[in-house]
């Protein structure tokens, strides 16, 4: 879900639905705004996608200076009116998200004074213990303590209050939330803001402060202050966002998913350009500060497409530094307690940088590995700013809900990971080096090239769109590919799509394999083709329409001559576009496909 906030110097409904519209990528079920005046909080409200919310707004736009906005992604309660936020209780009106964990007891305690909740939400129960909170205290700070303390669970919150036009509280628990600081004007007033991300606030401003975990705030036109869980007055930085977030727009793109798809030679060459200096042939220093010549192992934790670029790094840091790897999906990891010998080096990959489940496993390993590193697309991010040291992949805004950018910025962000690992280890002849940096170098020219190869991309997707299962298959750095292809399809496309690698389809799988069921198989330039190629006979004997995707002159859809770096990339953009012309064919919404959300901030 996404928050956004306004205290303004005039009327803020159309400024928190342009807000909405940066912070939509973290939820599309439902959005709403309210907005208070002094008097009656009136709140806009509609289910789907904010061009809902757009229309009620622009046919009857709420007037006052002080207004809340939420974007979401439903938890607790279904996609409807009265579930969307903001939720209002009496003088409260909230946005929250977050998962608030003891919401059945609040909710018990709630109704047992006999008041009545017109949502299944977590969020509306929050509003009504603090209006009951409220008319119980002196004060609204004694009001807000007393209702932080009852909470358990994950929110970011804020809250405005009928009869206050020029107030607002926020808080700051396991889920993010920045505060804005606009312009000072002469009379030491200014314009403020809250929102999830600086996405949401770079329209109004570049000065911006991350609350942490505990922190709670009090934001008026001419102060802000911030105090912790205990309750302590505290400074947090002001930093500047200004020149972070270039503008989010398609471009000549029908949709972002294409857009980020085409802008991988340029997001690639300048990652490039961070990582490796090819004139003198060597890897630029990254994460200063940390040292593998100690580490007994690496752990990879992420979710998601992020988790598939951690699993084909794996096999890249295990055969160029030779050091172990574990790699494990976020939500996993944290709660299984593994052995640690202390001298672990932890990658946490993100590419939002806030995905609540990763960020708690890196929390949770805080003092007990060697080092915490995090590999991200947004460098203030919390998991960024939780981690020892960052490898930011440069890759700009990514929109679309399907990563595609952000996870060749990973794979290749982890390819110069491994080359460190190996190089502080002493694990690396300067030839090997060369070799690879060689081919890592040719990745933005073989990204280009599998480009212009779209049209065939886009026949062979007419081919498989009207498939109800799917299958991809390959093996090495190709069986993470694979998963990741089939993530693709499902995501955007909602074909049931597997994937084995190559080897193991034949223990159980096949079973599945009819006349007619597409088999997508990626191939790579190594010695590994030939048991693929016993592989795809086994579906094809069997009736499958088996497309063989890779270099060799024998495959069904040939990738540019590359080296085996060059390929694995050339055969991820082949995934992506793939995907892409499959839900074109399907009409499906590509950049919002249904259920999802880009950036998942609960557990
Ligand atoms: C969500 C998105 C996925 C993404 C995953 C991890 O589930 O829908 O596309 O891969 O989160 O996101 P992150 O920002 O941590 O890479």
């Amino acid at each position: 879900c996404g928050i956004v906030g306004i205290l303004g110097k005039a009327d803020v409904a159309s400024r928190l639905v342009e807000g909405l519209a940066r912070l939509e990528y973290r939820g599309y079920d439902s959005a709403g705004i309210a907005v208070a005046d002094g008097g009656r909080v009136e709140l806009r409200r509609a289910v789907g996608k904010l061009d809902n919310l757009r229309v009620a707004v622009d046919a009857h736009a709420p007037r006052g200076r002080v207004g809340i906005g939420h974007t979401r992604w439903a938890t607790y309660g279904a996609a409807t009116e009265a579930n969307a936020h903001p939720h209002r209780f009496g003088a409260v009106t909230l946005v929250h998200n977050g998962i608030i964990e003891n919401h059945a007891a609040l909710r018990d305690e709630v109704e047992a004074r006999g008041a009545r909740l017109t949502s299944q939400t977590d969020s509306e129960i929050i509003a009504a213990q603090l209006e009951y909170l409220l008319r119980r205290a002196r004060t609204l700070d004694e009001a807000f303590i007393a209702l932080l303390d009852k909470l358990v669970g994950s929110y970011a919150l804020a809250v405005v209050f009928e009869g206050y036009p020029d107030l607002m509280f926020v808080a700051r628990n396991g889920s993010p939330l920045a505060i804005g600081y606009g312009e000072m004007e002469a009379d030491g007033s200014a314009e403020m803001f809250v929102g999830s991300d600086a996405l949401a606030l770079a329209p109004f401003t570049g000065q911006v402060s991350y609350l942490e975990d505990g922190d709670w705030a009090v934001i008026r036109p001419d102060r802000v202050q911030v105090f912790d869980r205990a309750g302590r007055g505290v400074t947090r930085d002001v930093v500047s966002i200004t020149g972070v977030l270039p503008a989010a727009d398609k471009g000549p793109w029908p949709h972002f998913m294409r857009k980020e798809i085409e802008e991988q030679p340029e997001s690639l060459a300048r990652l490039l350009g961070a990582l490796v200096d090819p004139a003198a042939g060597s890897l630029k220093p990254i994460l200063p500060g940390i040292d593998f010549a100690s580490a007994d192992r690496i752990v990879l934790i992420a979710c998601g497409t992020a988790h598939y670029a951690c699993l084909l790094a794996s096999y890249w840091i295990e055969e160029i530094a030779r050091l172990p790897v574990e790699v494990d999906i976020a939500s996993e990891y944290r709660y299984r307690n593994r052995p640690l010998t202390g001298r672990e080096i932890v990658i946490a990959v993100s590419q939002s940088g806030e995905t609540a489940d990763t960020l708690s496993a890196l929390k949770a390993l805080a003092g007990r590995v060697a080092a915490r590193v995090a590999v991200v697309n947004v460098a203030t991010s919390s998991i960024a700013r939780e981690a020892d040291a960052i490898l930011d992949i440069l890759a700009g805004p990514e929109i679309g809900v399907a990563s595609t950018k952000a996870y060749s910025g990973q794979a290749m962000g982890l390819l110069a990971i491994a080359l460190k690992a190996a190089r502080d280890r002493g694990m690396l002849s300067d030839d090997r080096l060369g070799e690879i940096l060689a081919d890592l170098v040719s990745v933005p020219r073989i990204v280009a090239e599998t480009l212009c190869g779209s049209d065939d991309i886009e026949r062979l997707a007419r081919r498989l769109s009207p498939a109800r299962d799917m299958f991809f298959l390959g093996r090495g750095v190709n069986h993470p590919m694979a998963l990741e292809a089939a993530l693709k399809m499902k995501e955007i496309s909602y074909i049931h799509a597997e994937a084995y690698p190559a080897g193991e389809l034949k223990h159980g799988p096949i079973a599945l394999i009819d006349t007619g069921t597409p088999v997508v198989v990626f191939e790579n330039v190594d010695d590994l083709n030939e048991k693929t190629a016993s592989n795809v006979a086994e579906v094809a004997a069997r009736g499958a329409d088996v497309v063989r995707i890779g270099p060799s002159g024998a495959c069904d859809l040939v990738t540019p001559a590359a080296g085996p770096v060059g390929s694995l990339f050339a055969n991820a953009v082949v995934a992506q576009l793939l995907s892409y012309f499959v839900a074109l064919e399907k009409g499906t919404d590509v950049d919002q496909p249904r259920n999802l959300a880009k950036s998942v901030t609960v557990e």
